[in-house]
């Protein structure tokens, strides 16, 4: 189908990208060869790049993986456009707006436990793009290792398009339906899904409400991958079948669109005179997904003890150590709790690993929900080594507590744990919404012990 570059801005607008949102189909698996045509034809048949690829298509690759890496880990999508990318004039720089790119050097590494209220509103006509704010991260995008906590905020429709050269995003909307279009098709997003942008995919983010807030995890390192269950066997935590990725659907569009492409940490902007949305048919395996957080198939014990929260996994991004990711992203999803004899919230920690915390919904059962907590399109960072854990009301609470079964299902936290510190950008630092006082809910954590002589 062409759907065309529909404007996006009026309530009108958002209804029209809310019915091609809620109608359309998609395709289900993560890492399958996947095929998509929208003209019948438009695939070639047998061959990649045949002399004269169908239709009057052009055929280009796009690489996820450098071209020799193990075929298991090996990704590659062929694409077959009305144009090739190629075909697009110098780009130039331009503002960078919030958005940051590690390394991030330009304050000093911060051991205390630290939270921010969610972003404050933004000014009218903030698109997806003007609206990411970097918190921080780690590693370098020139040597593509580590990651970038951004948060967005926004008011109004992308009508430019938008590449990351730097690594790949992973969506995480806490407010406001999102339409995505990508080189590859659609995408809808509600809060409680996620999206995973493929480095270097171009797409453009359309509001199905009225504002949009979220987070984005940049992972400048491996793509993100299912993790291997171990002796979990065969099924369960995210499963392969429940990601969409979408059906081939493109622009045919002539006229300026205004193309950005982040590189290396700055953003660089071209006028082109076609939409690069332009991908007719394609196939391969490194594609756009969106994933439901609510199909996650939580897994817990049911005998004793609280297990670590790597059980809780649904897309790791590994480094060159095993079991030691460069990052995770890791859902507390609803749940039961039957441990006997056990402290069933979240225990007291010091971790390797550096966490970023945010809540899509409800409350998270290691903290107070309210006013000045730990809320939705807010977020805390526990630094490696930094001692965290239930706060006091939160620790009298379940101490207490009759352990019969009890059902968690009143939110939807996530953490984005990474094996380096995340520094700070700046303006994370100075915000106005990072609260003062959060080591306060620690505090008054009584002395209860008593020894007999
Ligand atoms: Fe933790």
């Amino acid at each position: 189908m062409s759907d065309g570059a529909t404007a996006r801005g009026s309530a009108t607008e958002r209804e029209e990208a809310r019915k091609i949102a809620e109608g359309m189909e998609h395709l289900s698996g993560f890492g399958n060869e996947h095929s998509s045509e929208a003209v019948p034809g438009a695939l070639p048949v047998g061959r990649n790049s045949p002399q004269r690829a169908p239709l009057g298509l052009y055929a280009e690759q796009l690489s996820g993986s450098a071209f020799t890496e193990p075929r298991a880990v090996n990704r590659r999508s062929w694409l077959y456009r009305i144009r090739p990318s190629a075909a697009h004039p110098a780009f130039t720089r331009t503002g960078n707006g919030a958005l940051r790119s590690a390394p991030f050097t330009q304050t000093v590494p911060d051991p205390n436990r630290l939270r921010w209220n969610p972003l404050p509103e933004p000014a009218e006509g903030t698109d997806f793009l003007a609206g990411l704010w970097t918190l921080g991260g780690n590693g370098d995008v020139t040597q593509r290792t580590g990651m970038a906590v951004h948060l967005y905020h926004a008011n109004a429709s992308m009508r430019r398009v938008f590449s990351d050269a730097d690594g790949e995003l992973l969506i995480v909307p806490e407010r406001g339906g999102l339409l995505l279009r990508t080189e590859f098709g659609l995408l809808h997003l509600e809060p409680g899904h996620i999206a995973l942008i493929p480095r270097g995919v171009r797409f453009r983010v359309e509001l199905l409400d009225e504002t949009a807030r979220g987070y984005v995890c940049e992972n400048y390192g491996a793509p993100f991958r299912l993790p291997d269950l171990g002796p979990i066997g065969a099924n369960g935590l995210a499963n392969a079948r429940d990601f969409r990725a979408p059906v081939a659907a493109y622009e045919d569009v002539e006229g300026p669109v205004e193309v950005v492409n982040k590189f290396c940490g700055t953003l660089w902007a071209a006028t082109y005179d076609h939409s690069p949305l332009d991908v007719v048919a394609w196939h391969g395996n490194h594609v756009p997904y969106a994933y439901d957080l609510r199909r996650f198939n939580v897994m817990g014990t049911i005998s004793y003890d609280h297990p670590d929260p790597s059980i809780f996994t649904v897309l790791t991004s590994p480094s060159d150590t095993p079991g030691l990711a460069g990052v995770d992203f890791v859902v507390f999803a609803p749940r039961w709790l039957v441990g006997e004899d056990t402290f069933r919230p979240p225990y007291f920690h010091r971790n390797v690993m550096s966490e970023y915390m945010g809540l899509i919904e409800g409350a998270y059962d290691a903290k107070t929900a309210g006013e000045g907590g730990f809320v939705p399109g807010g977020g805390s960072l526990h630094n490696m080594m930094s001692a965290h854990g239930p706060d006091r009301e939160t620790f009298d609470r379940a101490s207490a507590a009759e352990l019969k079964p009890q059902k968690i299902d009143d939110g939807l936290a996530f953490m984005f744990e990474t094996r380096w510190p995340v520094s700070l950008t700046p303006q994370a630092a100075r915000a106005e919404h990072l609260q003062q006082g959060y080591d306060d809910v620690w505090q008054g954590l009584e002395r209860h012990f008593r020894p007999l002589h």
